[in-house]
């Protein structure tokens, strides 16, 4: 992680910005059916835990981040007052606003930006949300990003970051994940052991999915100035960590 993340990137860190959000972007327009039926892939509780905090806190403004098809900011919405998701493809935002306008949803709209660009004005959000989305994003821009969401929370705002939580397999807590991961794929014979051959050569080359700790999370939080970070696993992989940026409560 780089030491002071106000520095605009390098020639070769913006290069290799460019080059992540553009695969991204591929990668995730060619993926917009298979996602929207992701209820198959087991992330029904992180997503049910990342609606019900962002929903309790009864924001004004909330902007999910790496919206994907909806599965976060259309459920939010009942308990908003507006509503931004923001992704790097237009072909999931496409996705979400069909959806929304099917179950009524009016209080939404879409903007398609990479996280690592996006430009809100400061202090006009009152929750900034993510789910299943940051870990694509490489370890200096997640720090910026973080910054940055500081920036746009008015005083007393939230972050709430739901994640694929885990290092690369340095810490016994990383282990017992990796480990309770490759067990379940290992029952579901040959189609599992591809995956995990896959899953392992993703988590060592970090080329599409670069996940960092629950721990490490809360350490960017707080560098960042937020103040009540707190932090749980929800299910295996996958962790929730908040934080409020210091001010009153709306
Ligand atoms: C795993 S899906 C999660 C979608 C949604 N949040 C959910 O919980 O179903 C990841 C999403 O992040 C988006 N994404 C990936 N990289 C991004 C980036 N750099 N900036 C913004 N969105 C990004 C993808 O297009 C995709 O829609």
């Amino acid at each position: 992680m780089p030491s002071d993340p106000q520095t605009t990137p390098t020639r070769n860190a913006l290069r290799g910005q460019e080059a992540n959000v553009a695969s991204q972007r591929r990668r995730w327009s060619a993926a917009v059916d298979r996602w929207d039926h992701h209820g198959v892939l087991g992330l029904d509780k992180i997503i049910s835990a990342v609606v019900d905090e962002t929903a309790a806190l009864h924001p004004g403004l909330a902007v999910d981040v790496g919206a994907g098809t909806g599965a976060i900011a259309i459920p939010i919405a009942a308990s908003c007052g507006r509503v931004l998701a923001v992704d790097v493809s237009q072909a999931m935002l496409d996705r979400l606003a069909e959806r929304a306008a099917e179950q009524g949803v009016g209080n939404l709209e879409t903007l398609a930006a990479p996280a690592e660009r996006l430009e809100l004005a400061a202090g006009s959000v009152d929750v900034v949300v993510s789910n299943y989305a940051l870990h694509h994003l490489l370890d200096a821009d997640k720090e910026r990003f973080v910054h940055q969401a500081a920036g746009w929370l008015r005083p007393g705002g939230w972050i709430v970051i739901g994640d694929m939580m885990l290092g690369r397999g340095g810490d016994s807590e990383d282990r017992a994940i990796i480990a309770s991961k490759v067990g379940v794929m290992l029952r579901r014979g040959p189609a599992g052991w591809w995956r995990i051959a896959k899953n392992a050569y993703r988590l060592v080359t970090r080329t599409a999915e670069r996940p960092i700790s629950m721990a490490a999370w809360v350490q960017l939080l707080e560098a960042a100035g937020f103040v009540e970070v707190s932090a749980r696993r929800v299910v295996n992989e996958a962790g929730l960590v908040k934080g409020r940026r210091p001010g009153p409560a709306a």
